[in-house]
């Protein structure tokens, strides 16, 4: 019998996750849970959507899968790990207590200054007041306390910045968060350093970068990201292990002792500053899109990898191989997005595929009158292409990219841009 996994989500993440498995040699049968137009062609999907924990729990145990895997924060803040392990069913992806390192910012700092992680200098408030009287400088950064899809976080300039972003978290409660961090704000590049745990071990998968801003040049306001590429100049093997002993090792070292020992993916953001690197975040699952832009150049079994980290320990000896290509990633976002993503735009030129081009799909559905496929979200396609070095995928990317059509399509021009620059050989 072939292993059964159920893959949880609905974007581009979730597409790439669920063709890597596919790719395993184990040859499973591969479910998702809601899934989208594009991962109905490569999985089953149940119509389960990822908010209904009880239901994602029965729908594992009716089809008696051999693995979960889920692919977004919410159902893993939820508890969707702990309620699968009560029932008996494996899952990838942290307990609830582990998942905190990206529901709580202030769980997550006090948790890196207990293991001794560098990162930004902040304190935890309450009320605006003592936000403010914690400022020694301008610009700071204010970040709402819980879940907020990338929108809690605001770079402040001044005093005035600072007090209406306190305000509109303290006191109107977006996000429904009770309490701020205000923390240094820190300058230089950011890079995305995800690492497998098994509870005892992190380790690392190949960099990626990330592209959050909408518009070319790093302007316009923060997306959950609009395009990434692997691997990234200047991070080869070992440096990427050196940084995981830093900012990973510690945090898995540091939940095993408080006896909630970490399962899954630890992402970690990290800014690269002149006086070496620092945390900005941690999240407790694979990146988007960064995870189709490392998927693809993945050698090793992920079905193998992921049932392993699910073990305690269980990575021991583990290795992951990663292809010397390149890979660009591309996102292809609706018009309004990301204020206010216009859905129902149907989507042409998805038929003609080149080689060596993955194209997932993030915000799709299919029209129930005629069939189409039409755009559902605000992140709606990825087009991932793999190539011999950053020019040639980057080339290939854009070449796809460009045969996709929909009404009002958003699509940076720059993905990709730094790493062609930083790699050329000089003229
Ligand atoms: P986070 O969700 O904490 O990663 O923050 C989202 C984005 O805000 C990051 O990718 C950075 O671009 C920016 N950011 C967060 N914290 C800081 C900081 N301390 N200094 C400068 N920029 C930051
Ligand atoms: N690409 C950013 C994230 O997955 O949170």
């Amino acid at each position: 019998m072939p292993k059964k996994v159920l893959v949880i989500g609905a974007g581009g993440r979730e597409h790439a996750i669920v063709r890597a498995l596919k790719r395993s040699p184990q040859a499973p049968e591969v479910l998702c849970a809601p899934g989208n137009a594009g991962i109905a062609a490569d999985a089953r999907l149940l119509g389960v959507g990822v908010g209904d924990v009880p239901g994602l729990v029965a729908a594992a145990q009716a089809e008696q899968v051999d693995l979960v895997v889920v692919g977004p924060e919410a159902p893993l803040v939820d508890g969707v790990v702990d309620a699968l392990a009560e029932a008996g069913i494996a899952a990838f992806g942290p307990r609830a207590a582990g998942a905190r390192l990206e529901g709580s910012k202030a769980f997550s700092k006090e948790v890196m200054e207990a293991a001794g992680v560098p990162t930004a200098a902040h304190t935890v408030v309450r009320t605006v007041d003592d936000g403010l009287a914690a400022i020694t400088r301008y610009p700071v950064v204010v970040k709402a306390d819980g879940l907020a899809a990338g929108k809690g976080v605001i770079i402040a300039e001044s005093e005035q910045e600072a007090r209406d972003a306190l305000h509109a978290f303290l006191v109107e409660h977006r996000h429904g968060t009770e309490q701020v961090v205000v923390e240094e704000h820190l300058v230089g590049e950011e890079l995305s350093l995800l690492a497998l745990c098994d509870g005892e071990r992190a380790i690392p998968m190949a960099p990626a970068q990330d592209y959050k801003r909408i518009f070319d040049g790093d302007e316009g306001p923060n997306t959950g990201g609009m395009g990434s590429y692997s691997p990234v100049p200047g991070f080869d093997d070992a440096y990427v292990r050196e940084l995981t002993a830093q900012v990973h090792q510690p945090i898995v070292d540091e939940l095993a002792r408080r006896g909630t020992p970490f399962h899954g993916v630890l992402y970690a953001g990290l800014m690269m500053t002149p006086d070496g690197v620092r945390v900005l975040e941690y999240n407790t699952r694979f990146g988007d899109p960064e995870t189709q832009a490392v998927l693809p150049r993945l050698r090793s079994d992920l079905l193998e990898l992921l049932t392993r980290a699910s073990e305690p320990g269980g990575l021991d000896g583990a290795a992951l191989e990663f292809a010397p290509d390149w890979a660009v990633t591309l996102v292809l976002a609706s018009a309004g997005y990301p204020e206010s993503p216009r859905t129902g735009d149907a989507i042409g030129g998805l038929d003609t595929v080149a080689d060596g081009v993955e194209v997932t799909h993030a915000g799709t559905r299919r029209r129930d009158d005629d069939g189409a496929i039409v755009t559902a979200g605000g992140r709606v396609l990825n087009v991932t292409a793999l190539g011999a070095d950053a020019a040639q995928a980057r080339a290939a990317a854009y070449a796809a990219a460009d045969l996709i059509e929909f009404d009002g399509s958003q699509l940076r021009r720059d993905i990709a841009l730094r790493a062609v620059r930083q790699t050329e050989s000089p003229a």
